[in-house]
């Protein structure tokens, strides 16, 4: 959902590059199949889940839950009451709702849950779902900090509850396409990837407006805060945090939980990989909104794998479009939220080399003539290199992650975003963060389950 506006924008302004690029093939993707006509589940073969948390994300989440056959919505849970009637309103119809969320866990009338709580509060709600025997879909970030990670691993492990995070991308058609071009070698021997994503609105930097009635009357502050904070009830700041919370560390995770775990969660994917960061070095400020957040609005960071470099740039002070750039020795692959584009290069010298120019005459003569008789081609016969591009559903769209999280529920199967995962991207956010706030870079130490510098 808060994507929504980046990507019209991203759409828009994309449209001149998708020109260029028609000379070249297009195939379109075949999306993952979900069965239609919604309804034709009988009732007692339905999974029945409950939400938690119905604002932007989980009102989207909703919505899209509830087109999904054999699953239907029968609670919800906000600390916030006007978010009482939206759920009502996006079900339409009746369906309990509550405050506390653990009356949703001791509902055995509930197969699973989906959760988009502030960050702050994702570790307790998935460790007392998992708990109480409830699967889960819970939000990303997975985390708000490495302690909070561990603790949702070990408790999904003890449990062996399903529990997705809702990383959408991975589920993509896109980012499926990618993984198996990749796996197959198209960008040869991989030396760098770089991802970026730039905004430049007030929107895009999360300046929401709160909803004019919120106050103590409608809504459980207290709670909202968690352990995060103790803070009394103020009518100018409280609500600014409830609705701005990712500008504030105590709530959110800043850019890095916000946007560079789509990044970082989609690159493990599409690479096939899983595993925390060895080092993050970032660099970052607050520059463009000076609004009294303490996390950085422009955080660009260097991960090391030990593997290929990883360079992933996040501005809320310019507009740019989200890219990655899987960058090796036979070319690069371009993989943006609808497209994938292959640029081959040849990993060869296509003309003289100009050291030769430092040659004396004769000598570049000599070498010159002796290129030219091995390389060049016969007229006609010049190499053509083909470059490809596919284009496909939106890595944003929530539907197949959904439908994905339901199907192991249903069937009791493990996730591809299962908490293990979550925990390895999220992982990469916080040494992002860490490495910002401390002003070095920092390693990740598993013996001690800590991030160090
Ligand atoms: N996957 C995506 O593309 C995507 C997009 C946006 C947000 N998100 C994630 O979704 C989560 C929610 O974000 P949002 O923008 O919807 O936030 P939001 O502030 O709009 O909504 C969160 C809701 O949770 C409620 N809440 C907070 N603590 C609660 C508790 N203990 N019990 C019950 N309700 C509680 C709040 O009252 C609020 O209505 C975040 O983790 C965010 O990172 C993901």
């Amino acid at each position: 959902m808060t994507k929504d506006l980046s990507r019209r924008q991203f759409l828009h302004r994309t449209a001149g590059a998708a020109g260029a690029l028609a000379a070249s093939p297009a195939i379109f993707l075949e999306p993952e199949h979900i069965p239609l006509p919604l309804q034709s589940t009988p009732p007692s073969d339905r999974l029945r889940f409950g939400i938690i948390g119905i604002g932007m994300q989980g009102s989207g989440l909703l919505r899209d839950a509830i087109q999904l056959p054999g699953v239907e919505c029968v609670a919800a849970c906000d600390l916030y009451d006007g978010r009482h009637t939206l759920a009502q309103e996006i079900v339409g119809k009746k369906i309990p709702t509550t405050r506390r969320y653990k009356d949703l866990l001791d509902n055995k009338e509930i197969d699973c849950l989906i959760a988009a709580v502030p960050d702050h509060w994702h570790k307790q709600v998935v460790v007392d779902a998992v708990s109480a025997g409830k699967d889960i879909y819970c939000e990303k970030p997975m985390s708000h900090s490495p302690a909070d990670g561990v603790a949702m691993v070990a408790a999904a492990k003890k449990t062996g509850r399903v529990v997705q995070i809702g990383s959408q991308r991975v589920s993509s058609v896109i980012c499926a396409k990618a993984k198996e071009l990749l796996a197959n070698g198209i960008v040869g021997t991989l030396t760098l990837v770089e991802g970026s994503l730039g905004r430049n609105d007030p929107t895009g930097a999360w300046v929401y407006p709160p909803p004019p009635d919120l106050s103590l009357g409608n809504f459980d502050w207290d709670t909202w805060q968690g352990d995060a904070t103790k803070r009394a009830w103020d009518p100018d700041m409280s609500p600014k945090y409830f609705a701005r919370w990712r500008c504030w560390k105590e709530y959110g995770t800043g850019l890095a939980g916000d946007l560079l775990v789509h990044l970082v969660s989609g690159m493990n994917f599409m690479l096939g990989w899983n595993e925390p960061p060895k080092r993050a070095m970032a660099l970052g400020d607050i520059l463009r909104f000076k609004d009294g957040r303490n996390m950085p609005d422009v955080h660009a960071t260097l991960f090391d794998y030990g593997r290929a470099p990883i360079y992933l740039r996040l501005n809320l002070g310019c507009d740019t479009p989200e890219i990655y750039r899987f960058q090796g020795s036979k070319g690069i692959l371009e993989v943006t939220e609808y497209a994938i584009t292959y640029f081959p290069q040849s990993g060869e010298d296509e003309s003289p080399s100009y050291y030769t120019s430092g040659y004396p005459q004769a000598m570049r003569e000599a070498y010159l003539k002796k290129w030219h008789e091995e390389h060049d081609p016969k007229p006609g016969k010049e190499p053509i290199r083909e470059g490809f591009s596919y284009r496909g559903e939106s890595w944003d769209a929530e539907k197949p992650h959904l439908w994905r999280f339901f199907q192991g529920a249903r069937n009791h199967q493990q996730v591809t975003e299962d908490t293990v995962f979550g925990h390895n991207a999220a992982l990469a956010c916080h040494m992002a963060n860490q490495s910002y706030f401390r002003g070095a870079a920092v390693t990740w130490d598993a013996a001690s389950n800590q991030i160090k510098s």
